[in-house]
């Protein structure tokens, strides 16, 4: 009897996370350990028979993000993202790394660098330095503070995987910038209630 996709998706996602700790242990996270997570990440998010679009419904409204493996306590999440053509974010940082690779679809990233030294509060300066497209065969990683913002390109549902330094229930207060006018504002954080 074959066996079912979920079982065989579970192990996969527990072998990930076993690789992403043999290689954090070694080295923390650095731009080349968040490189090497990248490369597992996307060659993972390749194999399309682990996930079945059967067994992840659809966002009700712009995006939508499906648990796969969230270890415990501090531990990082691995998700199964599905974002709808037209959604897009705003520039942010998430105060925790991550790593994305697709499955199907596009979804474009813009990374911003800060300028400004952060005297005046609910004031920041950023610019652009670089775009990713996330699209089969290719990921993104971000450190910590990495600045990013993100709109699904095409009409198909951009349909991913999502590793985060923490679980999203556990997410630090993620801070999101508003260039043409020079501010920025912080979330609340869940680093005190989950
Ligand atoms: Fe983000």
């Amino acid at each position: 009897m074959p066996v079912a996709a979920a079982t065989r998706r579970a192990r996969a996602c527990a072998t990930l996370l076993q690789q992403v700790h043999a290689i954090t242990d070694i080295e923390g996270i650095t731009p080349s350990a968040l490189h090497a997570i990248k490369l597992k990440l996307v060659a993972l998010a390749r194999r399309a028979d682990l996930f079945p679009a059967e067994d992840f419904s659809m966002p009700v409204a712009q995006g939508r993000n499906h648990p796969l493996l969230v270890e415990d306590g501090d531990g990082h999440g691995l998700y199964l993202t599905i974002n709808l053509p037209g959604k897009e974010a705003a520039p942010h940082d998430h105060g925790i790394w991550c790593v994305h690779a697709a499955i199907s679809g596009r979804e474009r990233h813009v990374f911003y660098r800060r300028t400004d030294a952060g005297a005046v509060a609910s004031k920041a300066d950023v610019v652009q330095v670089g775009e990713v497209m996330v699209e089969p065969g290719n990921g993104m990683a971000m450190s910590d503070h990495d600045i990013h913002s993100t709109d699904v390109v095409g009409d198909a549902p951009a349909i991913g995987l999502a590793l985060y330094g923490y679980a999203l229930v556990r997410f630090p207060s993620v801070a999101w910038y508003h260039p043409a006018f020079g501010t920025t504002r912080s979330g609340v954080s869940r680093r005190s209630v989950a």
